[in-house]
């Protein structure tokens, strides 16, 4: 029997993980260890816990906390950690760096140190393509340097450090994977694409950076998943694994594609200021992660159009998320940006 804590297993791509793992391996037992933030919602894994009530257990927690990520993993028998907690959104990380710094570093250190401490099988710490900055052509390897642009991806590239500097002291077993922008199910609405889809289903605009021709590679969350479980179960501790599915799409391209599955029209669409240092592009080489036996299995239309169709009925999980502290967010990220079409916006109103 394993036990896996899965910290930020509230968060989009962790809630997501932690149902596939429960429904693929009977005899797992799964300890999520979330801090709730704004990003960390109980709703995600409603379903889990009804379903899995017998394998689940949900320990309501902060990463920074030492002494409580210690007591959970004895309390718990843990032996595996994966950690997905994170600040995690680039805007946001140009408002409030340091609340990133403390929990995608310092947080990062507090579990490599429980991991050693308690002489744990494996911990994965799940990594960003952001961490290798821009790349006008070609694709990052996990050799390249590292060059993150926001402190998003510079505390991203901290936590990554540190766990490489884990692995070579201690040798503590930890595996890294940097996974390409990922996109699915139960994504917190501020986000490019659950952002667009809600906005345009109340016929709100759609507020596109610049020129609209930053270039992202969109991998499906199921597909990200089955990604880690790999790493997790067949990677070689100390070793970074990229993940990406090669669906490179500007995002103009991106936001044409969701307003058509959508019927609604381009007139949507409002370029704003741009993100300041906006990286252009991301691409991945994934040659070594797909020799491991990993290629992704959505083809990206689809996938899209299955992610449309979920927040098309699941309004019940989306509509509540954005009022309050996301208001007050959406504000301040794009009261400027948008002053003109505020005013004939229905929802939003500038400052
Ligand atoms: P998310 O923002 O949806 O969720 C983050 C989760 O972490 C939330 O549940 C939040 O409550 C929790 N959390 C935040 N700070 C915490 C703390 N101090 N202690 C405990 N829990 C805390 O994020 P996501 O999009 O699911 O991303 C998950 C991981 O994957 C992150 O590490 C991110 O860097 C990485 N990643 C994300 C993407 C993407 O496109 N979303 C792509 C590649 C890698
Ligand atoms: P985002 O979903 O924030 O992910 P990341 O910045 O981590 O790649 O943004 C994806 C791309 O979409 C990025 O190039 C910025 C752009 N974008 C917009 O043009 N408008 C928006 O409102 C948002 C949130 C993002």
């Amino acid at each position: 029997m394993h036990t896996l804590m899965v910290t930020g297993g509230a968060g989009f791509i962790g809630s997501n993980f932690v149902r596939y793992i429960l429904h693929k391996y009977p005899n797992y037992k799964v300890v999520v260890y979330d801090k709730l933030t704004y990003a960390g919602n109980l709703d995600n894994l409603k379903d889990v816990a009804e379903d899995f009530a017998d394998r689940y257990t949900f320990v309501h927690g902060d990463i920074c906390d030492a002494k409580k990520v210690e007591e959970t993993i004895r309390a718990h028998k843990v032996n595996v950690v994966l950690n997905f907690a994170a600040e995690t959104h680039v805007d946001r990380s140009l408002f409030e760096p340091g609340s990133f710094i403390q929990t995608d570093v310092f947080g990062t250190y507090v579990l490599l140190e429980a991991v050693r401490k308690l002489g744990l099988e494996r911990m994965v710490q799940v990594s960003t393509d952001e961490v290798y900055g821009s790349i006008e052509a070609g694709s990052s390897k996990e050799t390249d340097p590292l060059h993150p642009s926001s402190p998003y991806s510079a505390s991203k590239a901290g936590g990554d450090l540190m766990c490489l500097a884990y692995h070579t002291t201690w040798k503590v077993p930890v595996l890294i994977t940097r996974g390409s922008n990922t996109f699915g199910p139960y994504q917190y609405p501020e986000k490019i694409i659950p952002l667009f889809i809600t906005n345009a289903l109340d016929n709100l605009p759609l507020p596109l950076y610049g020129d609209g021709l930053n270039v992202r590679d969109w991998l499906y969350v199921i597909d990200h998943c089955e990604a880690i479980d790999l790493v997790l179960h067949r990677g070689q501790p100390g070793e970074i694994y990229n993940i990406g599915a090669g669906n490179e799409l500007t995002n103009l391209e991106l936001t044409r594609r969701i307003l058509r599955l959508l019927n609604k029209p381009e007139s949507l669409i409002h370029f704003v200021e741009d993100r300041p240092g906006h990286d252009r592009r991301y691409s991945l080489d994934c040659t070594k992660i797909r020799a491991l036996g990993w290629q992704p299995r959505h083809e990206f239309d689809s996938a899209l159009e299955k992610t449309v169709q979920w927040y098309m009925e699941n309004e019940w999980w989306w509509r509540k998320l954005k009022s309050g502290e996301y208001l007050e967010y959406y504000k301040k990220q794009y009261g400027e940006r948008l002053r003109d079409t505020f005013a004939r916006s229905t929802g939003f109103r500038a400052g």
